[in-house]
């Protein structure tokens, strides 16, 4: 793994997004994994603006993201769907049927997940997945368990994950419980993954993905083992490492 520290948020947003568009102008064809999540949204901003500035070109990219929660359509906006609309989607030119997303309307988890499945296998070795950690070392909703789960499954949301980002909706009790996710093979199996972390509270979870045995219970730490895995994080979220 290559570690980059940063100052700040801002300066991991900087170097995150720079490495995403080096990506995109080597390969304007590139298939992204994109993830959603507090984390990316300064990187997001910054791919915009090279977008505006005449830098970036999205018309060829093609993008899978890494999960969505089970019972929320696109339409919601709470949806994974309507976070990638909003935040990158609708503000550059990427063609929106080159973009993908599990879908969470269909309730048939072994359906809807088979689905995805299939539409991974179809598109192709990502050249570039983008990640954020979870305070319990959670990617993409990858939650510790007891083994490594290998293709897009459906999960029961931890009570952590579940408190950690009820601050995005109304109530706790509308936060869905269950999510559709990558499994931890097709995350691995892209050709160079970016993880940003920032703050204090990702630093116990960084730590030990970073530094801690290869465990389902910190699904992070198997990026141990990926060749080409950049973690780009902020002095807070790096503060349990020395
Ligand atoms: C969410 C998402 C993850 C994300 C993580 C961290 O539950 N499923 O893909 O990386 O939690 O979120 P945040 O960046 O808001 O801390």
């Amino acid at each position: 793994m290559k570690l980059i520290r940063t100052k700040n948020y801002e300066e991991l947003s900087r170097k995150a997004a720079n490495i995403i568009a080096a990506q995109i102008t080597l390969k304007p064809d590139c298939l992204l994994g994109l993830a959603t999540g507090s984390s990316p949204i300064g990187t997001y901003d910054n791919l915009v603006s090279m977008y505006e500035s005449g830098n970036l070109d999205f018309s060829r990219v093609r993008s899978v993201n890494l999960d969505e929660y089970m019972g929320l359509g696109g339409d919601n906006d709470q949806s994974y769907r309507y976070f990638m609309n909003k935040h990158l989607f609708e503000r550059v030119n990427i063609d929106m049927t080159n973009t993908h997303v599990p879908d969470g309307t269909v309730l048939d988890s072994e359906k809807a997940c088979a689905a995805y499945n299939a539409l991974l296998a179809e598109m192709g070795t990502i050249d570039l997945q983008v990640l954020g950690i979870g305070p319990n070392g959670h990617i993409g909703f990858n939650e510790p368990d007891d083994h490594f789960a290998a293709e897009t499954h459906c999960v029961d949301l931890t009570d952590a994950t579940i408190q950690a980002n009820k601050r995005f909706f109304e109530n706790e009790a509308d936060v869905p419980r269950k999510a559709y996710t990558m499994g931890i093979g097709n995350i691995m199996s892209a050709k160079m993954i970016v993880l940003v972390a920032n703050g204090k509270n990702k630093a116990k979870a960084l730590a030990a993905a970073l530094k801690g045995p290869v465990t389902p219970q910190c699904p992070a730490s198997i990026l141990q083992f990926h060749p080409n895995a950049i973690i780009i994080a902020d002095e807070d979220a790096l503060s349990e490492l020395e």
